[in-house]
C-alpha cells in the first residue's frame, strides 16, 4: 500500500485497523499458498471444560428443582426453595455419577461449604436460583456466596505473598471492557478525575486505555510513563519519578502488559511502593487480566491495596470472552473514599443529589457502590448487577482453580502459550534469553531491533526515511496471509508489531516468524536496489 492510503490509517486503533489487514490477508490466502493466519486477536483458543461441564449438569438439576415446585403442563415451573436443596442435589448427583460434571460439582460444593463455613442449603440455593436466572441480582454488587469464592480466588491469583490485610469489595461485571467504562465513569462522577487532570498511563498499553483518556467525556492530560524494551519491559526510574510531580492524579498499568506480555518485576512494585509513600493520594488503576499466566504473580492490589482499583476478567484464562465475565475490586480501606469525603462542600452537595434517591445518607455511600449505581445511571441502581447465570459460571471457574491443588489448568494454560513464542522466536531466527515475568500471551516484535541485527543499519535507516511503519503490518497481510497489530498503537515502538500466542494452532508460529523474516528480505532488497538507482 502506498503512503498516502497508509497515512489515513495512522488515526485509527490497531484493533480498526484489523478489519482491513483480515481483507487483504483473507484475499492473499484465497490466491496464493499462504493460509489466512490472524493473530491480532487475544481470543485464546481452548477453554476450561471441567467447570463448564458442572455449569450445564447443574442447569439440569435446577430444572427439576424449578419443577419440584409447580409443574404447569403449559411448561410452566415455580422459583426454587432453599430448605432441603443441598441433600436434593447430593441425592440427583448420585444418581448421575456417570454424566460429565458430576464428579466436578459433588467435589466442588463440600469443598466451598468447608473452605467458606457455608450454610449447605443457603450456597447451593444461590447456585441453583441463580442458573434458572428467576430474580433480579440481589445484592447488585455481587452475590454474596460468589463475592467469597471470587474473593479467595483473587487473593490466590493475583494478589501474591504476602496477601493484603483486610479485605477487597467486588463488583461483578461485563468483563474487563465494562469494568473499564465503569471505572472510567464513576471517577469522573465523583469528582476524582476531572476533565483537564492529568493521568499517567504506563506504557506500552492496551489501546482503549490511551483512546478513552482523550474522549471528550474524560478530557484529560496523559503523561506516559514507559517502560522500554530496552529495560526488559519495566519502568525505568527515570520514568517513575513524573509520578512523584502532584500535578499527576492516578496512574493506570496493565500488568502483565499488553501488548508486551511482561509483568512488573518485584523491584518496580517496590519502587512504585516508594513512590506511594511520598504520594499517598496517588491513585493507582490495575488492570490483570493476564495475571495468572506468570508464576507467583503479585498485582498491585496486593501490595498498595489501599490506593488501586483493580480490574480482573476471567475471559483470558478461562477461554470464555463470550460470557463477559470480570470484577472490579477495591479494597475496603481506601484512599477513593476518603478522598470523596474531603471534597469541597459544594461538590459534595452535588453528589449528596447525585446519589440521594438510593439511601437517606449518601454521603455513606461507598465508591465501589457509587461505581455500581453510575453503572445504571443511578436511577436504575435497583436493576444493576451482572446476570445470576453469569455469576455461577464465575463462581464454577474460581472453585475449580482453588480445588487444583497442583495447578494442573494453570500449568497447562502457560505450557500451550510458551509452546508457540518459542516456535515464532525460531521461525523469527531470534536467541532470547528467557524472562520469567513473560507471560507468552503476547508477543512485542521490536521490528527496528531486529532488523538492525539481520539486514543491517543502513538498510533499516533506508527503511525508517522512505518507508511508513503502517507498511510493515500491511505487508504481512498483503504478502503472506498474517495479521498482526501494529505496536505503534499501544504506544509501544512504530516499528513493532503485537502477536497474539493465544489464538492459533501451535505449528503456525513459526510460520509467522518466517513472514516477518521474509518481509524483512523484502525491505533489504528495495533498500539495495535503492542504492543501485542512484549509483547508476
Ligand atoms: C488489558 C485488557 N483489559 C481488558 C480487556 C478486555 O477484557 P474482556 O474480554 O474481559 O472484556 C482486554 C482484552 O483484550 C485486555 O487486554
Amino acid at each position: 500500500m502506498d503512503l498516502l492510503n497508509l497515512r489515513k490509517f495512522e488515526t485509527l486503533s490497531p484493533f480498526e485497523i484489523k478489519d482491513e489487514l483480515i481483507k487483504l490477508a483473507k484475499k492473499t490466502s484465497k490466491t496464493t499458498q499462504s493460509a489466512f493466519l490472524n493473530a491480532g486477536r487475544g481470543n485464546p483458543n481452548w477453554i476450561a471444560t471441567t467447570p463448564r461441564q458442572g455449569f450445564f449438569l447443574l442447569g439440569q438439576f435446577a430444572v427439576t428443582e424449578s419443577q419440584r415446585v409447580m409443574e404447569h403442563p403449559a411448561g410452566i415451573g415455580g422459583m426454587p426453595q432453599a430448605q432441603g436443596i443441598a441433600g436434593r442435589l447430593e441425592a440427583w448427583l448420585a444418581k448421575h455419577a456417570d454424566m460429565p460434571g458430576a464428579s466436578f460439582l459433588s467435589s466442588a460444593v463440600p469443598f466451598a461449604v468447608k473452605t467458606f463455613g457455608f450454610e449447605r442449603d443457603a450456597f447451593v440455593h444461590e447456585l441453583v436460583d441463580s442458573i434458572i436466572g428467576d430474580n433480579y441480582p440481589v445484592p447488585d454488587r455481587m452475590l454474596v456466596h460468589n463475592e467469597r469464592i471470587v474473593h479467595e480466588y483473587l487473593m490466590w491469583a493475583m494478589c501474591g505473598d504476602p496477601r493484603p490485610a483486610g479485605k477487597f469489595d467486588l463488583y461483578a461485571v461485563e468483563g474487563g471492557t465494562a469494568a473499564m467504562c465503569y471505572i472510567f465513569k464513576s471517577l469522573k462522577a465523583n469528582r476524582l478525575l476531572k476533565p483537564g487532570d492529568t493521568i499517567a498511563l504506563g506504557t506500552p498499553i492496551f489501546t482503549p486505555y490511551i483512546e478513552m483518556t482523550h474522549l471528550e467525556d474524560y478530557a484529560l492530560n496523559v503523561v506516559n510513563i514507559h517502560a522500554p524494551q530496552e529495560n526488559r519491559f519495566q519502568f525505568t526510574d527515570a520514568e517513575l519519578k513524573k509520578l512523584e510531580h502532584p500535578q499527576i492524579k492516578a496512574f493506570f498499568l496493565v500488568n502483565p502488559g499488553n501488548p508486551t506480555g511482561v509483568a512488573l518485576s518485584k523491584e518496580t512494585i517496590g519502587k512504585i511502593a516508594n513512590i506511594v509513600k511520598r504520594r499517598p493520594d496517588l491513585m493507582l488503576l490495575t488492570d490483570d487480566v493476564y495475571g495468572t499466566f506468570v508464576p507467583e504473580f503479585r498485582s498491585l492490589l496486593g501490595e498498595l491495596p489501599q490506593n488501586t482499583i483493580g480490574v480482573y476478567s476471567y475471559s483470558k484464562y478461562f477461554g470464555c470472552t463470550g460470557w463477559r465475565l470480570g470484577v472490579i475490586a477495591v479494597h475496603e480501606d481506601n484512599i477513593f473514599d476518603k478522598m470523596i469525603a474531603k471534597l469541597p462542600d459544594t461538590e459534595l452537595k452535588a453528589l449528596d443529589k447525585r446519589y440521594g434517591a438510593l439511601t437517606l445518607e449518601p454521603r455513606k455511600v461507598k465508591f465501589i457502590d457509587r461505581i455500581v449505581a453510575d453503572s445504571r445511571d443511578v436511577a436504575l441502581n435497583h436493576t444493576a448487577g451482572l446476570s445470576l447465570p453469569q455469576q455461577v459460571m464465575m463462581t464454577l471457574f474460581s472453585l475449580s482453580e482453588m480445588m487444583d491443588g497442583a495447578r494442573r489448568y494453570q500449568q497447562a494454560c502457560m505450557e500451550i502459550v510458551h509452546r508457540r513464542a518459542l516456535a515464532m522466536i525460531e521461525g523469527l531466527g531470534l536467541q532470547v534469553t528467557p524472562n520469567p515475568l513473560f507471560d507468552a500471551y503476547y508477543g512485542l516484535i521490536d521490528f527496528e531491533f531486529w532488523a538492525r541485527k539481520n539486514i543491517g543499519e543502513d538498510a533499516v535507516e533506508y527503511l525508517k526515511k522512505n518507508v511508513h511503519p503502517l507498511d510493515l503490518a500491511f505487508r504481512l497481510a498483503e504478502d503472506h496471509g498474517i495479521v498482526l497489530l501494529n505496536g505503534g498503537g499501544f504506544d509501544a515502538p512504530d516499528w513493532s508489531l503485537r502477536v497474539s500466542l493465544a489464538n492459533l494452532a501451535d505449528d503456525v508460529y513459526d510460520d509467522i516468524g518466517r513472514g516477518v523474516r521474509s518481509v524483512a528480505r523484502g525491505y533489504r532488497h528495495a533498500f539495495e536496489a535503492s542504492r543501485g538507482a542512484k549509483k547508476e
